[in-house]
């Protein structure tokens, strides 16, 4: 017998080991499938009321990265029209390559409502056909804004897109109308003419991989202090959202692509 417990005791103390190394194994292991499989395409919707009796619904997403994964972007078109916004708007990045640019439109497409949409520095790179942007954008009932504003929701609420300039007369606010500017870089808040109701802003992706009580490990250039959430800026108040796609590496870890919802007028 005392044999057996010693065998049964180094067979325990042989057990915690193995389970010590399989965990040793297994938790860097799980941790980078979270890192590079799960989180990646595990998409947040995070509803901001802005009002305390809003009048519409404006969904903002940005920072596509489209790569010809058309599932991908087709989920997402799908969580944006079940959410039924009035408005949806994009600020920027649909792509890293003018190939991509025109079956990403395609899919974007899908959203059921009118949608804004301004060109990201990864647009520009890639010479992207903005011409077909501003075609697919003004089917939706909504427009691709080059530095331009339009009314919209029966000028209930003007877009101004912002691209090589930031502001200018055709940024200034609309007496009566909710003011909503859409910027690709959220450095630019501090830089605009006119100050707005609600800016959007992407490019910082949040950094894809943020540590908790640090954040983002990276920060791309015009971000400054906005790399990611509520600001209040000399612009207005400033949301920036941390993205749909990836830029380099497909990781995200404590960062997950979103769909924002503001509730506001
Ligand atoms: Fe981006």
């Amino acid at each position: 017998m005392k044999g057996g417990m010693s065998v049964e005791g180094a067979t325990a103390g042989w057990s915690r080991r193995r389970w010590l190394l399989h965990a040793a194994w297994m938790l860097p292991t799980a941790g980078a499938a979270h890192v590079a499989g799960v989180e990646p395409r595990w998409l947040a919707v995070r509803t901001h009321r802005m009002s305390a009796s809003p009048m519409f619904r404006i969904a903002h997403f940005t920072d596509i990265h489209y790569r010809g994964d058309p599932g991908r972007l087709a989920d997402m078109v799908g969580a944006v029209n079940r959410l039924k916004p009035d408005l949806a708007v994009f600020t920027g990045d649909l792509v890293e390559e003018a190939r991509f640019f025109d079956p990403a439109l395609e899919v974007l497409s899908g959203v059921g409502c009118p949608m804004y949409g301004i060109p990201g520095n990864h647009d520009h790179w890639a010479r992207a056909d903005f011409g077909l942007a501003r075609r697919v954008f003004g089917a939706t009932g909504g427009g691709w804004l080059q530095d331009e504003s339009a009314l919209a929701l029966g000028g209930r609420v003007r877009v101004h897109g912002l691209d090589r300039r930031m502001g200018g007369g055709a940024m200034a606010p609309v007496a009566g109308a909710f003011n909503l500017t859409l910027m690709h870089y959220p450095a630019w808040a501090d830089r605009v003419s006119h100050r707005s109701d609600l800016m959007l802003a992407g490019h910082s992706h949040g950094g894809q991989v943020r540590l908790p009580f640090y954040g983002a490990l990276v920060r791309p250039h015009d971000v400054g202090r906005y790399e990611l959430g509520w600001y209040e800026t000399q612009g207005g108040p400033l949301y920036v959202n941390p993205g749909i796609g990836c830029l380099g590496f497909d990781v995200r870890f404590n960062c997950r692509p979103e769909v924002s919802i503001f509730e506001v007028g």
